[in-house]
């Protein structure tokens, strides 16, 4: 593949941010605290969040646009897009701006279904520009340590992995029984759009993708047959809300007090950090209903299980029922046994018997860590040099992740074993 039209790496890469959404104004504030980027345009439909995105950059009006369509009409604008729209409106966008030249900062999951995500990755080779996935977490300083270790053998070789992926049970409750995230219609099922991280990630750090899937896995909980006897529709009107772990009231009240929460989720449910605010949102908003009784479909809990071309097995478990935190792993090898915890590795080396810990500077409290700021930054960095090799989530590699995604679900909902081809 030939990569023809670079920035001038002299200058900030110029930045059209699409959709400017939680995860769009994130990745324009870290492009610009890099030094790397210069957020100069912006499509978005919702004329508060447009404004104020405006404002933040004091961006002229003839860079602001209404939707991403408006933007591909008008002449190139920049040098990069990044696409943060919902996850069924990524290939369009995608499609139309790597054939009007921008390279592409996408959103996971590239789009719902293999022919979409395959169009991108189409369009962006036919173009010769460069497309990076936001799969972050290939990009942390923890996945960097983990990943040498395996890599300079000290594990020796591996026969088996166990990943969870512990969602935790408010964060399951706010994308994905009230939120977003919630209808396999509307969005996609659970394993792409929250799993596709932990398949994308595994694929990454084993060196390949498995040769054969199997799954199992349903909606558990958050359905009306297991409503409490008295709840009520929502938990403004609920009698028994306080006795209920799923309440509203308190997750979107408790962020009030907390910075971080006030970062997110606050901001999904109402843009004021206040308590009538939080109250009206909870009033008419999709984050007040009853969790048992939203229109959500997405599995609770999954269990995926693989077969690598070598014979090694891997099996991977999300589950809402969970603190939320960060995803944990054991790598076991000829040579050595390793855990991690999103933060610090074990590892025993069954040569001498020894155990080394290792910090990797992340934390153990769940989010992205580095990881957003990883990917911005290898993204513009590559943008800017030519060098396509900087960043590690190409999208015919995320395509290879999303496939393992697809052929698990298969699995889950035939009940069969599906081999990958
Ligand atoms: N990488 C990660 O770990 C990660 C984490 C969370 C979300 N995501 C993904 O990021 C994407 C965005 O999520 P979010 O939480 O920011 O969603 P969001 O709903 O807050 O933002 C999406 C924005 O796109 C805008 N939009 C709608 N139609 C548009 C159009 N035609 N042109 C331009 N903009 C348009 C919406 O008005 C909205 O502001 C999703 O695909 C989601 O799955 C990824």
């Amino acid at each position: 593949m030939e990569f023809t039209k670079y920035a001038d790496h002299r200058k900030p890469v110029t930045i059209a941010v699409v959709g400017a959404g939680l995860r769009g104004r994130e990745y324009a504030r870290l492009a610009e605290q890099s030094g790397r980027g210069r957020v100069v345009a912006v499509a978005e439909p919702d004329p508060v969040r447009r404004s104020a995105f405006q404002q933040a950059y004091g961006m002229e009006r003839s860079s602001v646009f209404e939707g991403w369509a408006d933007l591909a009409a008008a002449p190139k604008i920049a040098d990069v897009a990044i696409i943060a729209t919902q996850d069924r409106q990524h290939a369009d966008p995608a499609v139309r701006l790597a054939g009007l030249g921008y390279h592409l900062l996408l959103e996971k999951p590239m789009a719902p279904t293999e022919a979409d995500a395959r169009r991108i990755v189409d369009a962006v080779e036919a173009a010769g520009v460069i497309g990076a996935v936001c799969h972050v977490l290939r990009y942390t300083s923890y996945t960097r340590a983990l990943k040498a270790l395996i890599d300079e053998g000290r594990l020796g070789e591996l026969i088996n992995v166990q990943h969870l992926e512990p969602v935790g049970w408010w964060h399951q409750a706010h994308s994905f029984v009230r939120g977003n995230w919630r209808n396999s219609a509307e969005s996609g099922p659970m394993l792409l759009t929250k799993s596709c991280h932990d398949l994308d990630w595994l694929a990454y750090l084993l060196g390949g993708v498995p040769k054969s899937v199997a799954s199992f896995g349903g909606l558990a909980h958050f359905r009306r047959g297991k409503k409490p006897a008295g709840a009520a529709e929502r938990c403004l009107d609920c009698a028994v809300e306080s006795s209920c772990p799923y309440s509203a009231k308190r997750l979107y009240l408790n962020c009030l007090e907390d910075d971080d929460l006030a970062e997110w989720p606050l901001p999904a449910v109402t843009p004021f950090r206040d308590r009538d605010s939080v109250l009206a949102a909870l009033r008419e908003g999709p984050y007040g209903r009853c969790v048992y009784d939203c229109d959500n479909d997405v599995v609770d809990h999954q269990v995926v299980a693989m077969e690598l071309a070598d014979g090694a097995t891997v099996s991977f478990t999300m589950t809402a029922f969970t603190p939320y935190e960060q995803r944990k792993t054991r790598i076991f090898g000829t040579h050595g046994y390793l855990s991690g915890n999103g933060a610090r590795l074990r590892l025993v080396d069954f040569r001498t018997g020894a155990s080394e810990t290792i910090e990797t500077g992340d934390s153990v409290v769940a989010g992205h860590d580095d990881g957003d700021d990883g990917v911005v930054d290898a993204f513009l960095a590559a943008v800017a040099s030519g060098d396509p090799a900087l960043i590690r989530s190409d999208a015919a590699t995320s395509l290879a992740g999303h496939r393992v995604v697809w052929a698990a679900e298969q699995a889950r909902l035939t009940g069969t074993v599906v081999t990958l081809s």
